[in-house]
């Protein structure tokens, strides 16, 4: 069949699945690339143009998946973030655009820190400490995940990107961390447990611990806000994101151990996404201690 009509067939079924008109066209093209091997603006120059039999078979088990749940990226096995190009699969969540925010955040608040070190709690696919570290040859980056099966795609990420500045710490949070950093930052787990959101779009198909952080979703935020300091620099700050409706939590959890200038800042759809503080001036105290729980 045609690249014109193939489209627009897949399309009018992913709709029926219940897929938003518009993003049914464009996961069509998405997945249609895949199969095809092409960039989408060769959809477009060759609509004419016919699959062959082993691209038409690879695009229909790609659509099927998709009408079945699996999200895109994962049918792919890739995602952008920050112009990179990142692999992800079931172990890991899919980088998000909002994310972007946090890795603009850090790049301001490192400005004026040559080889500044940095933690990142929870790095998943890699994506936020691969978009650092190619913005910031000089950093030293240290990843952090529990998930096994994460840090591995991390791992590869890191590989493929050639990027030399960042190490891989498996790890409950601070576990097993002894330094010091310019900045501790993150996108931790923050949906509460029993929120109807879990069940839609994406969410599904995403591992659990990325996602839920107890009845209130605060829960790793709470541990990483209260212990960061034992693991910040004088002047190091903390940058995590956090829901759209969890600004003020994050604030007060933020002044409620000592953190100074601490602030909220707001996504590309004026949402409150990412808060940050600088240590509490009281932590100027001894060496890293051990993860409070
Ligand atoms: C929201 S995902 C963020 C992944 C990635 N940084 C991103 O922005 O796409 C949260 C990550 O925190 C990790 N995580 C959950 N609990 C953790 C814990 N106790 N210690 C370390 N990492 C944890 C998960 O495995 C997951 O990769």
């Amino acid at each position: 069949m045609r690249v014109d009509k193939t489209l627009r067939a897949a399309r009018d079924r992913l709709r029926h699945a219940g897929i938003a008109p518009d993003e049914a066209r464009l996961e069509a093209e998405i997945l249609l690339c895949a199969s095809l091997r092409r960039e989408r603006a060769w959809l477009y120059a060759w609509p004419e143009a016919r699959l062959n039999t082993e691209q038409a078979r690879q695009f229909e088990a790609a659509i099927q998946r998709r009408m079945a749940g699996a999200p895109v990226a994962y049918i792919t096995g890739q995602r952008e973030f920050w112009s990179l190009n990142f692999a992800v699969t079931p172990a890991a969540l899919i980088p998000r655009a909002d994310t972007e925010q946090l890795v603009e955040q850090a790049l301001t608040l490192l400005q004026d820190r040559p080889r500044p070190k940095v933690l990142e709690l929870g790095t998943g696919s890699g994506c936020i400490s691969c978009a650092l570290a190619s913005e910031r040859p000089d950093a030293v980056i240290l990843a952090n995940d529990i998930s096994h099966s994460a840090l591995a795609i991390a791992e590869g990420n890191i590989r493929d990107l050639r990027l030399d500045n960042i190490e891989i710490s498996p790890g409950n949070w601070f576990e097993g961390i002894t330094q010091r950093f310019d900045l501790i930052l993150s996108n931790p787990p923050y949906i509460a447990s029993g929120d109807p959101h879990l069940q839609r779009g994406d969410l599904p198909a995403e591992p659990g611990i990325a996602l839920a952080s107890g009845e209130s979703g605060l829960d790793a935020i709470t541990h990483i806000v209260e212990n960061a300091p034992d693991y910040l620099r004088a002047d190091g700050w903390l940058l995590f994101e956090h829901g759209h409706d969890q600004g003020k939590a994050a604030r007060a959890l933020l002044r409620q151990r000592g953190y100074r200038r601490i602030a909220t800042r707001r996504d590309l759809a004026g949402n409150e996404r990412v808060s940050l503080g600088c240590r509490p001036e009281s932590s100027a105290t001894p060496p890293a201690a051990p993860a409070r729980r």
